[in-house]
């Protein structure tokens, strides 16, 4: 497998995903946390789709397309092992959906990392809240799902509160 096949096994998965977990949460009204804004691609999927939700974004340091940037207001800015914490004690357990994709290509450091922010950002899902991940994450108390309808095997990992 190439890495362009690769690359648009993940593309395709993070989309199918992504719509999936909006459609499944379209109605609950808590905020939606995008971890990781990078180029803005999802951050826009999720802008484009989602209505009635805010959307806050976690970002160390934004270097996103413009059309593809939250206002201010709805930036948390830094590392995210410190604006997790800061985000539960400002939202609580609210969120509706959660949306990580953190990694870069070393796919070790990638499960070393989402290993350290499972446990920060459990709990803060609402109930019923689901978890969209591009890395497996490891949580306590969250469920699994299936595959969604259209995402390729391991590319892409939902989880339900
Ligand atoms: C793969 S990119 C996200 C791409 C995005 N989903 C898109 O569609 O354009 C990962 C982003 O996560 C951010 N990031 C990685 N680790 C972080 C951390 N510990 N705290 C805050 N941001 C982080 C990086 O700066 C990068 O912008």
């Amino acid at each position: 497998m190439s890495r362009l096949d690769v690359f648009i096994d993940r593309m395709v998965s993070q989309r199918a995903s992504l719509d999936f977990g909006i459609a499944e949460t379209a109605a609950m009204d808590g905020p939606v946390f995008e971890l990781g804004l990078g180029n803005g691609r999802t951050y826009h999927h999720m802008r484009e789709t989602i209505e009635g939700r805010d959307i806050y974004v976690f970002e160390r340091a934004v270097a996103s397309h413009p059309d593809s940037t939250p206002d201010d207001a709805f930036l948390l800015l830094g590392e995210v092992t410190d604006t997790l914490p800061q985000a539960l004690e400002q939202f609580g357990p609210t969120a509706s959906l959660i949306h990580a994709d953190l990694g870069g290509h070393n796919l070790a450091k990638n499960d070393i990392f989402a290993r350290k922010v499972s446990p920060l950002i459990e709990p803060l899902l609402a109930p019923g809240g689901l978890m969209v991940s591009s890395d497996r994450m490891y949580f306590e108390n969250l469920t699994e799902l299936p595959l969604a309808p259209g995402a390729v095997e391991g590319r892409c990992f939902i989880y339900r509160k």
